[in-house]
């Protein structure tokens, strides 16, 4: 570190992510190369009451963090003392389960003697991209699509991200995960109805697009009780249609919204990050759906979609950058905005 607070060209930055069910710690280096990105999921934990329980988040991840933090060290072949900075997602998120991520995150750049610095969960969906591929130029135009957010950005520059539009209610994987707990499926529902919906055929239903106008804006509640309506009424029809069906409408109207964005906005260039962007259909219709509108898509790997750590190392190294560390007074900011 300098006076000013610029990291080493090559830091090497340990980042953790708790702002969920996913307790996540991963090193990247000069905030593009991924040397280890560690995952431990809760979902067993949650599954019994169909979605995502606070307080049980926050108690999980007081128990898995050391574990987590310890094996991504291992794996990157480091120790403390080799850290240029260690980061945290402070927000949006869960408060008691950000504060288990940010809480670590400090004790351990106190002890590695390294600066301490926050980041905005959606921000750093915004720019996972860049882990994909390193050389990726901007502005580029990203969908956000998770269990708590839908949105669409504007990535003019790294640190330079502006909404172009949101979800009004339910976020998309909110929507996968209600509409399979009523199809009776497991829980997460996204990953439940991506796989039981290669089964079933997508235009036995027509549900509807919602928002359907050139707003660049979401509403997938009004979609999850279409879904609640059709069952009652044609219980006959199979789950696998309803599922494919359904996915078919959330990915329809993600699609246009994102080719949408990028005539709005000009750029040539598109991708996808949060849990829902692991979707097979997304992925397959996003590259469609660029081709026919002369779009490169960038689609990072899954694991680079769904919540990890290597998103949150890549964008602390830059705001340490570009902004230098934050105090170790910095709290958590359970309802940050994208580039709040
Ligand atoms: O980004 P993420 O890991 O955590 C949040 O920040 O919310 O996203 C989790 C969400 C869940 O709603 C989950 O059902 C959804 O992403 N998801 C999927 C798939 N994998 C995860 N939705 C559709 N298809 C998938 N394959
Ligand atoms: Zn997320």
């Amino acid at each position: 570190m300098s006076a000013t607070g610029a990291v080493r060209a090559h830091g090497v930055v340990l980042g953790i992510e708790t702002s969920c069910d996913e307790t996540a710690a991963a090193v990247v280096v000069a905030g593009r190369e991924v040397r280890a990105n560690v995952v431990a999921g809760q979902a067993e934990r949650h599954a019994p009451f169909g979605g995502v329980v606070p307080e049980i988040a926050g108690r999980a991840h007081v128990e898995l963090i050391g574990g987590v933090v310890a094996d991504a060290l291992v794996e990157a072949g480091c120790t403390l003392t080799d850290l240029d900075a260690v980061a945290a997602c402070r927000g949006p998120g869960l408060a008691g389960a950000l504060l288990v991520g940010v809480s670590a995150a400090k004790a351990l750049a106190l002890a590695a003697g390294c600066p301490y610095v926050g980041v905005n969960h959606l921000d750093a969906h915004c720019e996972a991209a860049w882990l994909e591929d390193p050389d990726l130029p901007a502005p580029f135009v990203t969908l956000v699509a998770s269990g708590g957010h839908t949105l669409l950005a504007l990535v003019e520059a790294p640190g330079a991200l502006r909404l172009l539009g949101e979800t009004y209610d339910d976020a998309a994987g909110e929507a996968f995960d209600k509409v399979a707990r009523l199809l009776g499926l497991g829980y997460p529902g996204g990953p439940e109805i991506d796989r039981l919906a290669t089964r079933g055929d997508p235009s036995a239903v027509r549900f509807p697009r919602p928002v359907a106008d050139d707003r660049l804006d979401f509403s997938f509640s009004g979609l999850k009780t279409a879904v609640a309506n059709h069952r009652r009424d044609h219980p006959e029809v199979p789950v696998a249609d309803v599922a494919a069906a359904f996915q078919e409408a959330v990915v329809d109207t993600l699609v246009t919204k994102l080719v949408a964005a990028a005539r709005r906005t000009g750029v040539r260039t598109v991708t996808l990050g949060g849990g829902v962007a692991a979707n097979s259909r997304l992925r397959v219709r996003a590259l469609e759906a660029g081709e026919e509108a002369g779009l490169r898509v960038v689609l990072p790997d899954r694991a680079l979609c769904t919540d990890n750590a290597a998103m949150i190392a890549a964008t602390g190294f830059r705001r340490l950058r570009d902004r230098g560390p934050d105090p170790l007074t910095g709290g958590v900011d359970p309802a940050a905005r994208l580039g709040g």
